[in-house]
């Protein structure tokens, strides 16, 4: 007989915390030492735009295999200053996919334009060209495609659509450092990429950070505009402050952690994709039927922010949240999706709060496509209702493997239907 499960009184399948992920080691503290002996000993202190954000972008770019790097503050701040780089024009509209971070489409109204919600291709956590391609109007100025939880989209086709129709393709890598489509990184499909190096994310410049990227030199110059001020960077002499923007910078503190946080990225996303081989080497030997992870498109290497699994309730005596909370009692650290994975379902959009109680951009009369669409996205919802999240890491070794799978096992053999 099998023991109980730990939400109804019976032994936990694991006791111990589960492991940190160790980002910051000597190399990230030397780095940070570094500015501060400099600081100390000359007396000037280190800023932004200075050797260590320098050559943070030049080793960024290096990384993505050549082109250009402008280090800002967010993801937030880097998918503002890549939509102003690209020159979208207020009441225009940007095709955004419906799951992201609030961070991933809020600032496409605040450049006044009207976000236009894709949902997610079947399968998958982005959109596909499908998706998109049905939402294109003239009125169409960019496409934000996000590679979620470091799962590639099909952005080859999705900038196949784009180039049809005149329109640029932004890639939000926030949550796929390292991510791979045919050999090449993801971020570097797109016309443009944002993304955020805050410090849960793979790698990390310290609490806060983000990166524009773009194998487009004139890009690039419009995007150092757009992230300081409106600066008149690479602009004749004599040329000023060329457009108002805010101070979107990353300072060099931040930029010297970034620098020692590359030099580790593939070994990190590898140890990822050895956890994520094992569980499903694991699902597959133990033959559970209760759930299945995520595969990629044909192709694409993920590198795993988080791994989405289905939970088959249909196989199951109970629904996704009551297998979640099973798992949990277990000791795994599995959860629903979240709430906030779906800004078009937040009070900021649904109440249209960009700008006071104007309700711009979409009341403006200047906006002439359908301000009140709405956005059911039934593919989104299904995932939302139907995966649950683990947060897997590289700190995983054996233990977490093998606990997830016994406490998998465990609850599977306690709800399935017989
Ligand atoms: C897909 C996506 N886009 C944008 C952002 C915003 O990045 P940041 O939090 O650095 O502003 C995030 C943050 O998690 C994200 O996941």
């Amino acid at each position: 007989m099998s023991a109980a499960l730990a939400m109804r009184g019976g032994p936990r399948v694991r006791e111990r915390p589960w492991p940190q992920r160790g980002q910051f080691g000597p190399e990230e503290k030397a780095a940070v030492d570094a500015l501060f002996d400099e600081s100390i000993s000359t007396g000037a202190p280190f800023g932004y735009d200075g050797p260590a954000e320098t050559a943070f972008c030049r080793e960024f770019a290096e990384m993505m295999g050549g082109g250009f790097a402008d280090a800002v503050s967010s993801g937030s701040a880097a998918l503002y200053a890549a939509l102003k780089a690209l020159g979208v024009e207020p009441f225009s509209e940007v095709i955004v996919g419906c799951m992201t971070d609030p961070g991933g489409m809020m600032p496409i109204p605040l450049l006044n334009c009207v976000p236009v919600v894709a949902d997610i291709a079947p399968g998958s956590l982005s959109p596909g060209p499908e998706q998109v391609s049905e939402l294109v109007t003239p009125l169409t100025s960019a496409i934000v495609v996000a590679h979620i939880a470091g799962y590639p989209a099909d952005v080859e086709g999705i900038v196949e659509v784009g180039r049809r129709h005149g329109v640029p393709v932004i890639e939000d890598c926030a949550q796929a450092h390292g991510a791979e489509i045919g050999g090449r990184y993801a971020g570097t499909f797109g016309d443009v990429a944002a993304v955020s190096t805050m410090f849960g994310k793979h790698m990390n410049t310290g609490g806060q950070g983000g990166v524009v990227f773009t194998r487009s030199e004139e890009l690039y110059r419009r995007s150092r505009r757009a992230s300081d001020r409106g600066k008149p960077f690479f602009l004749p002499d004599g040329s000023t402050n060329d457009a108002a923007s805010l101070n979107l910078n990353m300072s060099d503190l931040a930029a010297a952690i970034g620098r020692a946080q590359i030099g580790k990225l593939p070994d990190l996303v590898e140890r990822r994709r050895e956890v994520v081989s094992r569980l499903e080497a694991g699902v597959a030997d133990q033959g559970l039927e209760s759930v299945s992870i995520m595969q990629p498109p044909p192709g694409a290497r993920p590198s795993y922010w988080w791994l989405p699994v289905e939970v088959h309730a249909e196989r199951l005596t109970c629904g996704r949240d009551e297998f979640v909370e099973a798992l949990a009692a277990e000791g795994v650290p599995a959860s629903d999706l979240g709430w906030g994975l779906m800004p078009h379902r937040m009070t900021w959009f649904t109440q249209r709060r960009v700008f006071g109680s104007s309700g711009y951009p979409w009341a403006s009369p200047d906006y002439t496509g359908d301000a009140g669409r709405e956005y059911p996205c039934p593919n989104a919802a299904a995932v939302m209702d139907g995966f649950m999240k683990l947060p897997v890491h590289e700190g995983w070794g054996d233990g977490e493997v093998a606990d997830t799978l016994a406490a998998l096992a465990k609850v599977e053999g306690a709800f399935r239907r017989r």
